[in-house]
């Protein structure tokens, strides 16, 4: 049986920087991740705070939220079956250092900060994520 999810991705500042926008869409594509909805924009550190406020009692939030906001990102709706899964996949671990040969993160991540995308950990948290950047 299908199972058809969508979940949320965030190209961060790094990656768009250096102009890999357009690399990692194509990887979306690809892997069968359909971009349903995409828009650039540059986050506040509030904004920032807001978006990643399950972090808030990690030691790096601080430094997390002033790097989302550091530049602009690109935000993104993927569609494709068990989205949310089988993106995080294709992103590979959190620290680059970590992840799997032609991860996103391995291909592209510089640090553990600046390990260039974002995706939703669970379909509760894409739907969260979704609402937060799209609002209807
Ligand atoms: P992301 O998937 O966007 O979710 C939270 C982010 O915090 C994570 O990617 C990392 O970029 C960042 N981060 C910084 N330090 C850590 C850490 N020690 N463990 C997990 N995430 C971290």
């Amino acid at each position: 049986m299908s199972n058809t999810e969508q979940t949320l991705s965030i190209i961060k500042p790094d990656a768009v920087e250096r102009n890999l926008v357009e690399k990692i869409k194509n990887i979306f594509v690809k892997n069968n991740l359909n971009i349903k909805d995409s828009k650039k924009l540059h986050l506040t550190k509030d904004e920032a705070a807001e978006f990643y406020k399950v972090h808030q009692s990690k030691p790096f939030y601080n430094d997390l939220c002033t790097y989302l906001s550091s530049g602009p990102i690109v935000v993104m709706i993927l569609e494709g079956e068990n989205a949310v899964m089988s993106y995080r996949k294709l992103m590979g671990a959190t620290n680059p250092k970590d992840a799997e040969e032609n991860t996103i993160r391995k291909l592209y991540g510089i640090s553990i900060d600046k390990n260039s995308v974002h995706g939703s950990d669970s379909l509760d948290n894409a739907s969260k994520e979704i609402r937060f950047f799209f609002k209807n």
